[in-house]
């Protein structure tokens, strides 16, 4: 028997006012996305912002529908059309934002577990890894280096 740590370090920024001018505009990309959210049910509207190496900036919001489940969530929305707009050019940053018109979100809100999975395999793809920052509406922002960072023992094409 073997155990192991599993660690990962982040920066956590107080406000937006302490973040680098690009991570700011980039924020304020996903605040704008966020807004175009469409999220009649669950009322709470999730912005992502894509930075990608050929400067253009690839923004997403959830997508709800009437039967849940076929809804989609802003970042995979973001990375698909990354994807799909710009096929093999790397992504360097995403940045999320996310609010609620019915509670204040003040914490930062990362990626769901299913996003991270789909939000790895670009990040496997482009050999690369690229920064994630995310946020509330208000209040701390947590960045970290790598997706994969945080998705330890994700599963990717090396089990196929
Ligand atoms: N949502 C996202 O867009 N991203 C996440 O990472 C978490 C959840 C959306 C999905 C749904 O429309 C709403 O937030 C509530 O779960």
């Amino acid at each position: 028997m073997r155990k192991i740590e599993i660690s990962t370090s982040v920066t956590v920024y107080t406000d937006v006012s302490e973040l680098s001018s690009e991570d700011k505009m980039l924020m304020d990309k996903a605040v704008e996305a966020r807004k175009k959210a469409y999220a009649p049910y669950s009322k709470f509207k999730v912005g992502a912002a894509l930075l990608l190496e050929n400067n253009q900036i690839v923004l997403g919001n959830n997508q709800e529908n009437a039967a849940y489940p076929s809804g989609m969530c802003a970042e995979r929305v973001a990375i698909w059309k990354a994807g799909s707009e710009f096929p093999g050019v790397k992504i360097l940053k995403l940045v999320i934002s996310a609010s609620s018109s019915i509670t204040k979100v003040e914490r930062p809100v990362g990626p769901c577990g299913a996003c991270r999975q789909s939000l790895s395999e670009y990040e496997i793809k482009q050999k690369q890894p690229f920064e994630v920052l995310f946020m509330g509406e208000l209040g701390e922002i947590v960045k970290t280096a790598s997706l994969l960072s945080l998705l330890p023992f994700s599963f990717d094409s090396s089990y196929l």
